[in-house]
């Protein structure tokens, strides 16, 4: 290091702020001078000079090193995903050059500690991890590595956002963070699901929905809601199933059924206005998905039984290949060819009781139906699930005996009909599948840190 020169400040790569001034041109005024440390995202040399773009998980930066430096050992076996050290001026670009936040960094000093350098030759990351003749599966075994890349992170950056955006929202509308158990004792979404496991000698399971329990916290929270893992034993590779997902959850109190569509309408569109509004997040959405914009208001309304018949008149068949008829379920590929020729977010409503959970609760005016709500995103398909719940105490005893489950293990949540029982509704929101929509990604599996579905359990 030449000690004539300024004190550097470290910053991370993203910061920007009168505190950092930029040389402009070669006689202006001199640049601050910065420490960075980061990662070797790419590197090139163009005649004496080594460019190198550095990446810290806040951002990229150009960095140009030039002569004795770049004729140094170390800079001429530089191997991508090193970690340094770097010291110097930052400047503004030569006119017609780009780079990250239009600046780059002329090094005057780097450090790169033995072991941090990265492997290279066979073992060089980009021969690991390049798509040539490698199977997804293959990349997927090497995720801990491809969560490097530009795509991989900037979902993960925008997952990070939209976490931070429910919890935003749902502060703006007084509803509480709570945190209900995973190891449980009772199902949810039906016994094909479920991932049994040995609790002390007795049967538990984890869990597919803490619906049950942000139930029993309306009396003493008010409105609740949670983001928790929900578990499934999903016996089918799709794009859109996972074994172990987040769950975004609420339950709110003394509501009718129009008010439970207006809010989950609310939410999903205050959640894309908070994400919009910050311009880091925003950025990375653009790239991601450039088409996407502010759904509009309201959602399109539509009853199941006219969902049936939409799909009868678009020649759309069910899973055995016949026209759709009242009682079948809408398959997978049926509700994406709906969404996408539909082309904007869509309430599905009033779903037969048959093919719902147990506790749904039965509309007055169609005793065939329940008070229940799918919301479909073009490209996706179904990203929540809710409905208003039984609240009256013999009708749910009722469809415990229809469902064939033994009120014994739920005594606790019957006992919110025996205790002040009230007109209350729900959903569930698989925020893999909501960003999937966001970040416009092919399969969910893109769309957490390490999936998890039938077959892989690992990294
Ligand atoms: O429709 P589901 O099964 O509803 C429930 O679990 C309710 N108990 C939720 C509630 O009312 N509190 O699931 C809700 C949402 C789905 O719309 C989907 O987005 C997501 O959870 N989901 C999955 N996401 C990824 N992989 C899976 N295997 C999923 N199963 C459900």
């Amino acid at each position: 290091q030449d000690p004539s020169l300024p004190e550097p400040i470290t910053i991370k790569l993203d910061e920007v702020g009168d505190h950092i001034k930029l040389r402009k041109g070669d006689d202006g005024e001199k640049g601050t001078r910065v420490r960075v440390l980061g990662r070797v995202h790419r590197e090139r040399k163009q005649k004496e000079l080594l460019f190198i773009t550095l990446r810290d998980g806040y951002g990229y930066m150009q960095i140009v090193v030039g002569g004795q430096l770049a004729k140094t050992y170390d800079a001429i076996t530089l191997t991508r995903e090193t970690s340094m050290e770097i010291i110097g001026e930052i400047c503004e670009v030569p006119a017609g050059a780009r780079a990250p936040l239009n600046r780059e960094l002329r090094a005057d000093y780097f450090h790169i500690p033995a072991h941090w350098k990265a492997a290279g030759g066979d073992d060089a990351i980009t021969n690991r991890v390049s798509a040539d003749n490698q199977s997804h599966a293959h990349l997927l075994d090497l995720r801990h590595l491809t969560l490097r890349g530009e795509t991989s992170s900037s979902v993960l950056l925008v997952r990070d956002a939209v976490e931070y955006a429910f919890l935003t929202a749902y502060r703006e509308l007084k509803i509480r963070k709570v945190s209900p158990p995973a190891l449980v004792q009772t199902q949810v979404e039906g016994g094909a699901t479920l991932f049994k496991l040995d609790y002390y000698g007795q049967e538990a399971y984890l869990t597919q929905s803490s619906q049950l329990y942000l139930e029993t916290c309306l009396p003493f929270m008010g409105n609740v809601f949670c983001i928790e893992k929900s578990f499934r034993a999903e016996k089918s590779l799709t794009r859109r199933h996972l074994s172990e997902f987040t769950h975004v959850e609420a339950e709110l109190d003394f509501i009718t059924f129009d008010d439970l569509l207006s809010h989950i309408e609310h939410l999903i569109c205050r959640v894309l206005e908070i994400l919009f509004a910050d311009p880091v997040t925003a950025a990375h959405i653009k790239t991601l998905n450039p088409e996407l914009t502010m759904p509009s208001r309201p959602f399109l309304r539509m009853r199941y039984s006219d969902a049936i018949d939409w799909l009868v008149k678009n020649d759309i068949p069910n899973e055995e290949g016949e026209p759709h008829k009242f009682g079948d379920d809408i398959a997978e590929a049926a509700e994406r060819r709906m969404t996408d020729i539909i082309n904007k977010p869509i309430f599905i409503t009033h779903f037969p009781r048959e093919i719902k959970a147990f506790y749904m609760q039965v509309d007055k005016d169609d005793t065939r139906v329940t008070e229940s709500v799918d919301c479909l995103m073009p490209g996706v398909g179904e990203i929540v699930g809710g409905s208003m719940r039984l609240d009256d105490y013999d009708a749910l005893m009722a469809a415990f005996k229809r469902e064939g489950l033994d009120p014994e293990a739920y005594s606790w949540y019957v006992d919110q009909r025996k205790y002040g029982s009230s007109p209350h509704g729900g959903y569930g929101l698989g925020l893999e599948r909501l960003l999937a929509w966001i970040c416009k990604q092919h399969t969910v599996r893109d769309c957490c840190l390490y999936p998890r579905y039938m077959g892989r359990c690992k990294p």
